[in-house]
């Protein structure tokens, strides 16, 4: 399948891992290009410049086909060490980078020089209009659905996903709900070029992320996610458990008072805890509306393999033969 996308990353299928805290190391990020489409490795999941400079050897180790990097740029009182980052990504050899968070312009010129090329992540058309004006290369356009941080306005795909079409000049992906064959159809007659997935692919053997995490996406159905951090104008979609049920809680009872210093114990901290240790109730960590639709746990590969066999028999058996009916 050969889409704006596939030729603007030299990848085979139009098919992205989004970048993921605590999920998106090198194994994964090998296995999603490996299979054909483009892994992501996420930047600020590595403690230092020189622990994501040995990610992306050990991601090289494993495949010579295109990876990207992931940056999110959040509100942060110390902010990471973003320019030893991108020192990295570059000296590593890394081609694209996959921008969240905050507007990247201040270090889209560094990266370019570089020869890299930028997808930026949005969840608005102004900001998707916003990232092409400033020199984004593509757009990955993350609907209510998605698991993470879906912005503030609420707009699902299905209404998104044709407006970023009608606006953008530059080529997008459709992220957020993204799982199967048919998502893919979806996303490429909505007018994306390919899809960007997160939840799907941690409900996968190459994830290195524990098994708790996995079964706890299988198990649940599009109705346990839950939107916490609102009241902050940080909201994130994350999957219920009990100390999910406590924010919330806390957030109710704290109204517009609330800080996030109120809420630290179940929103700080907690990735490792559930993706190495497997403790499922630790707090806060974003899940997609998806999971009502991974009921396996298949290897990349398989994964990948089968969203392009699926979406082929539905353009090629059930749209062209209606349309030649
Ligand atoms: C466990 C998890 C962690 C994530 N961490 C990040 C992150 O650190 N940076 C980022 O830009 N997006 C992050 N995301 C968002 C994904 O890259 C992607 O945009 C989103 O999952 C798409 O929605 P879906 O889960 O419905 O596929 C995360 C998503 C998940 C599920």
């Amino acid at each position: 399948m050969k889409t704006q996308i596939t030729e603007l990353f030299g990848i085979e299928h139009p098919i992205i891992q989004g970048g993921m805290h605590y999920v998106g190391f090198a194994e994964l990020a090998a296995a999603v290009s490996n299979a054909g489409g483009l892994g992501i490795i996420t930047a600020l999941t590595q403690p230092t410049p020189e622990a994501l400079a040995n990610e992306i050897r050990k991601a090289r180790e494993r495949t010579d086909k295109p990876i990207g990097v992931n940056l999110t740029f959040l509100p942060a009182r110390n902010p990471p060490d973003y320019p030893g980052y991108i020192r990295a990504i570059i000296d590593g050899g890394i081609k694209i980078v996959e921008t969240a968070g905050n507007n990247p312009q201040k270090w889209l010129p560094t990266l370019h020089e570089a020869g890299i090329k930028v997808i930026h992540k949005c969840t608005s058309v102004r900001h998707a209009l916003k990232a092409e004006s400033i020199g984004c290369d593509a757009v990955s356009v993350d609907g209510f659905e998605c698991g993470g941080h879906p912005g503030e306005d609420d707009v699902p795909n299905f209404i998104l996903l044709p407006r970023a079409a009608d606006e953008l000049k530059v080529p997008f992906v459709a992220s957020g709900g993204m799982a199967d064959g048919r998502s893919l159809v979806a996303a490429l007659a909505l007018g994306a070029a390919g899809i960007n997935m997160g939840t799907r692919f941690v409900a996968t053997k190459d994830a290195p992320v524990h098994q708790n995490v996995k079964d706890a996406i299988v198990a649940a159905t599009e109705l346990d996610t839950r939107l916490v951090m609102r009241p902050l104008r940080n909201t994130e979609r994350v999957l219920t458990n009990v100390g999910v049920e406590r924010l919330l809680e806390k957030e109710q009872r704290l109204g517009s008072d609330i800080t996030f210093e109120d809420i630290v114990e179940e929103v700080g901290g907690v990735y490792p805890r559930v993706m190495k240790g497997g403790e499922m109730d630790a707090g806060a960590w974003s899940c997609g509306m998806v999971a009502g639709l991974i009921d396996d746990v298949p290897s990349v590969k398989d994964l990948i393999d089968r969203i392009i066999r699926e979406a082929e028999e539905i353009i090629e058996a059930r749209l062209l033969g209606m349309s030649r009916a």
